[in-house]
Protein backbone atom coordinates (compact mmCIF):
# COMPACT_ATOMS: atom_id res chain seq x y z
CA UNK A 1 0.00 0.00 0.00
CA UNK A 2 1.85 3.96 -0.77
CA UNK A 3 1.67 5.88 1.73
CA UNK A 4 -0.32 9.19 1.04
CA UNK A 5 0.13 12.74 3.26
CA UNK A 6 -3.10 13.77 5.29
CA UNK A 7 -5.35 16.44 3.17
CA UNK A 8 -5.49 19.53 4.40
CA UNK A 9 -8.46 20.43 2.79
CA UNK A 10 -11.90 18.38 1.81
CA UNK A 11 -15.00 19.36 -0.06
CA UNK A 12 -18.42 17.85 1.11
CA UNK A 13 -21.59 17.64 -1.21
CA UNK A 14 -25.08 17.43 0.12
CA UNK A 15 -28.41 18.10 -1.97
CA UNK A 16 -30.85 20.14 -0.36
CA UNK A 17 -33.91 18.30 0.20
CA UNK A 18 -37.26 19.09 1.22
CA UNK A 19 -36.81 17.64 4.67
CA UNK A 20 -34.33 20.56 4.93
CA UNK A 21 -36.90 23.50 5.05
CA UNK A 22 -37.31 25.96 7.49
CA UNK A 23 -40.85 28.04 7.36
CA UNK A 24 -39.68 30.79 5.11
CA UNK A 25 -39.36 28.18 2.56
CA UNK A 26 -35.69 28.36 2.35
CA UNK A 27 -33.13 25.50 3.88
CA UNK A 28 -32.74 25.59 7.62
CA UNK A 29 -29.79 27.40 9.24
CA UNK A 30 -29.83 24.28 11.76
CA UNK A 31 -29.52 21.93 8.48
CA UNK A 32 -26.45 24.09 7.15
CA UNK A 33 -25.02 24.18 10.75
CA UNK A 34 -25.03 20.12 10.78
CA UNK A 35 -23.13 19.81 7.35
CA UNK A 36 -21.06 22.31 8.51
CA UNK A 37 -20.44 20.34 11.69
CA UNK A 38 -20.09 17.08 9.70
CA UNK A 39 -17.67 18.87 6.87
CA UNK A 40 -14.98 20.37 9.99
CA UNK A 41 -14.80 16.76 11.35
CA UNK A 42 -14.15 15.40 8.31
CA UNK A 43 -11.43 17.58 7.65
CA UNK A 44 -10.21 17.45 11.11
CA UNK A 45 -9.86 13.92 11.62
CA UNK A 46 -8.15 13.60 8.38
CA UNK A 47 -5.95 15.51 9.10
CA UNK A 48 -5.07 14.24 12.51
CA UNK A 49 -5.89 10.83 11.53
CA UNK A 50 -7.51 10.66 14.99
CA UNK A 51 -11.04 10.93 16.20
CA UNK A 52 -11.77 14.67 17.27
CA UNK A 53 -14.36 16.58 18.77
CA UNK A 54 -16.16 19.89 17.99
CA UNK A 55 -15.40 22.59 20.95
CA UNK A 56 -15.89 25.74 19.15
CA UNK A 57 -18.08 27.77 16.78
CA UNK A 58 -16.89 31.06 15.90
CA UNK A 59 -17.86 33.61 12.82
CA UNK A 60 -20.93 32.07 11.62
CA UNK A 61 -22.30 34.34 8.76
CA UNK A 62 -24.72 33.28 6.56
CA UNK A 63 -24.51 35.22 3.53
CA UNK A 64 -27.72 34.72 1.63
CA UNK A 65 -30.46 31.63 1.48
CA UNK A 66 -30.25 28.21 -0.15
CA UNK A 67 -33.12 26.75 -1.80
CA UNK A 68 -34.40 23.35 -1.76
CA UNK A 69 -33.09 21.22 -4.76
CA UNK A 70 -29.51 23.21 -4.84
CA UNK A 71 -26.26 21.35 -4.41
CA UNK A 72 -24.47 23.01 -1.18
CA UNK A 73 -20.52 21.96 -0.88
CA UNK A 74 -18.44 22.68 2.23
CA UNK A 75 -15.37 23.53 1.76
CA UNK A 76 -13.13 22.90 4.92
CA UNK A 77 -9.88 23.68 5.28
CA UNK A 78 -7.20 23.86 8.43
CA UNK A 79 -5.82 27.12 9.09
CA UNK A 80 -4.53 26.64 12.46
CA UNK A 81 -2.88 24.10 14.82
CA UNK A 82 -2.30 24.23 17.97
CA UNK A 83 -1.01 21.62 20.90
CA UNK A 84 -4.37 19.46 20.98
CA UNK A 85 -6.88 21.62 19.18
CA UNK A 86 -7.17 22.98 15.55
CA UNK A 87 -9.26 25.16 13.55
CA UNK A 88 -11.12 24.43 10.43
CA UNK A 89 -12.30 27.24 7.90
CA UNK A 90 -15.62 26.65 6.59
CA UNK A 91 -17.06 27.96 3.21
CA UNK A 92 -20.12 27.03 2.15
CA UNK A 93 -21.39 27.50 -1.57
CA UNK A 94 -24.47 26.34 -3.46
CA UNK A 95 -25.66 26.68 -6.65
CA UNK A 96 -28.28 24.65 -9.22
CA UNK A 97 -26.85 20.82 -10.02
CA UNK A 98 -27.40 21.53 -13.47
CA UNK A 99 -24.59 24.29 -13.49
CA UNK A 100 -21.33 24.38 -12.43
CA UNK A 101 -21.32 27.88 -10.82
CA UNK A 102 -22.08 28.18 -7.30
CA UNK A 103 -21.89 31.44 -4.80
CA UNK A 104 -20.75 31.81 -1.33
CA UNK A 105 -23.68 31.29 1.51
CA UNK A 106 -21.77 31.21 4.24
CA UNK A 107 -18.47 30.85 6.13
CA UNK A 108 -16.97 30.23 10.13
CA UNK A 109 -14.41 28.84 11.93
CA UNK A 110 -15.10 25.59 13.66
CA UNK A 111 -12.76 24.84 16.26
CA UNK A 112 -11.47 20.71 16.94
CA UNK A 113 -9.96 18.75 19.76
CA UNK A 114 -8.01 15.83 18.87
CA UNK A 115 -8.94 12.75 21.11
CA UNK A 116 -6.75 10.17 22.36
CA UNK A 117 -7.81 6.59 22.74
CA UNK A 118 -7.82 7.32 26.48
CA UNK A 119 -10.70 9.83 26.21
CA UNK A 120 -8.40 12.75 26.48
CA UNK A 121 -7.32 15.62 24.28
CA UNK A 122 -3.96 14.47 22.43
CA UNK A 123 -1.38 15.85 20.02
CA UNK A 124 -2.32 17.13 16.71
CA UNK A 125 -0.36 17.13 13.76
CA UNK A 126 1.46 20.34 13.17
CA UNK A 127 0.51 23.05 10.32
CA UNK A 128 2.42 25.73 9.33
CA UNK A 129 1.00 28.78 7.04
CA UNK A 130 3.31 29.21 3.48
CA UNK A 131 1.73 31.58 1.77
CA UNK A 132 0.29 35.04 2.55
CA UNK A 133 -3.26 33.85 2.54
CA UNK A 134 -2.71 31.06 4.81
CA UNK A 135 -0.75 33.42 7.04
CA UNK A 136 -3.77 35.57 6.93
CA UNK A 137 -6.08 32.99 7.74
CA UNK A 138 -4.05 31.98 10.66
CA UNK A 139 -4.38 35.45 11.95
CA UNK A 140 -8.19 35.54 11.75
CA UNK A 141 -8.19 31.97 13.67
CA UNK A 142 -5.97 33.72 16.49
CA UNK A 143 -7.76 37.35 16.22
CA UNK A 144 -11.45 35.15 16.84
CA UNK A 145 -9.62 32.91 19.52
CA UNK A 146 -8.78 36.27 21.85
CA UNK A 147 -12.54 37.79 21.07
CA UNK A 148 -13.39 34.25 22.57
CA UNK A 149 -11.41 33.96 25.21
CA UNK A 150 -11.86 37.83 26.10
CA UNK A 151 -15.40 37.43 25.47
CA UNK A 152 -15.51 34.53 27.79
CA UNK A 153 -13.57 36.04 30.68
CA UNK A 154 -16.02 39.06 30.78
CA UNK A 155 -19.29 36.52 31.05
CA UNK A 156 -17.52 34.74 34.06
CA UNK A 157 -16.96 38.00 35.63
CA UNK A 158 -20.59 38.99 35.28
CA UNK A 159 -22.26 35.36 36.61
CA UNK A 160 -19.71 35.48 39.38
CA UNK A 161 -20.95 39.00 40.27
CA UNK A 162 -24.40 37.97 39.99
CA UNK A 163 -24.00 35.14 42.62
C1 LIG B 1 -12.71 18.57 24.21
C2 LIG B 1 -12.57 18.47 25.72
C3 LIG B 1 -12.30 17.01 26.12
C4 LIG B 1 -11.38 19.34 26.12
O1 LIG B 1 -11.27 19.28 27.48
P1 LIG B 1 -10.49 20.45 28.27
O2 LIG B 1 -10.48 20.09 29.70
O3 LIG B 1 -11.04 21.79 27.84
O4 LIG B 1 -9.02 20.27 27.69
P2 LIG B 1 -7.88 21.34 27.67
O5 LIG B 1 -8.09 22.43 28.67
O6 LIG B 1 -6.60 20.51 27.73
O7 LIG B 1 -8.00 22.00 26.23
C5 LIG B 1 -7.76 21.23 25.09
C6 LIG B 1 -7.70 22.15 23.89
O8 LIG B 1 -9.02 22.65 23.65
C7 LIG B 1 -8.96 24.04 23.45
N1 LIG B 1 -10.24 24.58 23.88
C8 LIG B 1 -10.91 24.30 25.01
N2 LIG B 1 -12.06 25.03 25.05
C9 LIG B 1 -12.08 25.76 23.91
C10 LIG B 1 -12.99 26.69 23.36
N3 LIG B 1 -14.12 27.04 23.98
N4 LIG B 1 -12.68 27.23 22.17
C11 LIG B 1 -11.57 26.90 21.52
N5 LIG B 1 -10.66 26.02 21.97
C12 LIG B 1 -10.92 25.48 23.17
C13 LIG B 1 -7.82 24.50 24.34
O9 LIG B 1 -7.34 25.77 23.92
C14 LIG B 1 -6.82 23.38 24.07
O10 LIG B 1 -6.16 23.62 22.82
P3 LIG B 1 -4.54 23.49 22.64
O11 LIG B 1 -4.14 22.20 23.28
O12 LIG B 1 -4.35 23.45 21.17
O13 LIG B 1 -3.95 24.68 23.29
C15 LIG B 1 -13.85 18.98 26.48
O14 LIG B 1 -13.93 20.40 26.33
C16 LIG B 1 -15.11 18.36 25.95
O15 LIG B 1 -15.35 17.16 26.13
N6 LIG B 1 -15.96 19.16 25.29
C17 LIG B 1 -17.18 18.68 24.70
C18 LIG B 1 -16.93 18.21 23.26
C19 LIG B 1 -18.21 17.70 22.63
O16 LIG B 1 -18.89 16.89 23.22
N7 LIG B 1 -18.52 18.21 21.44
C20 LIG B 1 -19.74 17.91 20.78
C21 LIG B 1 -20.79 18.83 21.28
S1 LIG B 1 -22.39 18.38 20.73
Amino acid sequence: MTSVEPQRGITLRFLAEPTDVNFGGKVHGGAVMKWIDQAGYTCAAGWNGTYCVTVYLGGLHFLGPIRVGELVELRALVIRTGRTSLDIAIDVYAGDPKSPERRRTGHCVVVFVAIGPDGRPTGVRPWRPESELDLALEGYAVRLAGLRKQMDAEMEERLKASG
